[in-house]
């Protein structure tokens, strides 16, 4: 830390204070998948899902950070970790003010994702595995970007030219290719309620 800078944390009202307030327990859900697996769809579909039952939720995405604080990154695995850590920083921040937050990154590499886990702490982290074969998310090519990957118009892409290690002992694994998006979002509902249910 820089000699100059003076934690104000001791000075701060508390994250207990702000999540009693808010009637819940706050916690990171941390979705990672292949491009295409539907992390987002889920994310934005639980979020509206909380919402509707009174949760003061925050999702974040690589569509709405990497337009903003990670605008300067791109998709090698450096720039991939330096994105991860942004937002997992932010994450910590939202969970400090008590809120839920939702995040949807394809988030590689185990290696990634641990450091994630470190910032935010192993209590508030949530692992969820967004999983359908690459196979799917290729046929689905929502955003037509396998399609460019496969053609060499765009290198590096997860799945194809670059790595995606799948997590060894998520917290909740979802099969989007075997269930709905309403049987997914109540998946998730479910096992994640009990946690953030009470401050
Ligand atoms: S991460 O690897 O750093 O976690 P992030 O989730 O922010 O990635 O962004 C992934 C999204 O960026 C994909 O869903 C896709 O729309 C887009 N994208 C553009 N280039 C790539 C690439 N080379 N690899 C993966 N996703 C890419």
């Amino acid at each position: 830390m820089a000699d100059n800078i003076h934690p104000i944390f001791d000075r701060l009202l508390g994250r207990d204070e702000k999540e009693q307030q808010l009637n819940q327990t706050a916690k990171v859900i941390w979705m990672t998948g292949l491009s295409g697996s539907g992390k987002s769809t889920i994310a934005i579909a639980f979020e509206k899902l909380l919402h509707a039952k009174g949760f003061q939720t925050m999702v974040l995405d690589g569509d709405n950070t990497r337009t903003g604080i990670c605008n300067n990154l791109g998709f090698s695995l450096e720039d991939r970790a330096e994105n991860i850590r942004r937002i997992a920083e932010v994450s910590k921040l939202f969970t400090q003010a008590g809120i839920v937050c939702i995040n949807s990154f394809v988030s590689p590499t185990r290696e990634i994702r641990a450091m994630a886990q470190e910032i935010i702490g192993k209590d508030d982290f949530l692992e969820i595995y967004i999983n359908a074969p690459l196979e799917v998310c290729e046929e689905r090519d929502v955003k037509g970007l396998y399609q460019k990957a496969r053609n060499g118009e765009i290198k590096g892409f997860t799945g194809i030219d670059s790595p995606y290690e799948a997590p060894q002992n998520p917290y909740l694994e979802i099969r989007t290719d075997q269930q709905s998006l309403e049987e997914s979002v109540t998946l998730v509902f479910n096992k994640i309620l009990p946690l953030i249910g009470k401050a």
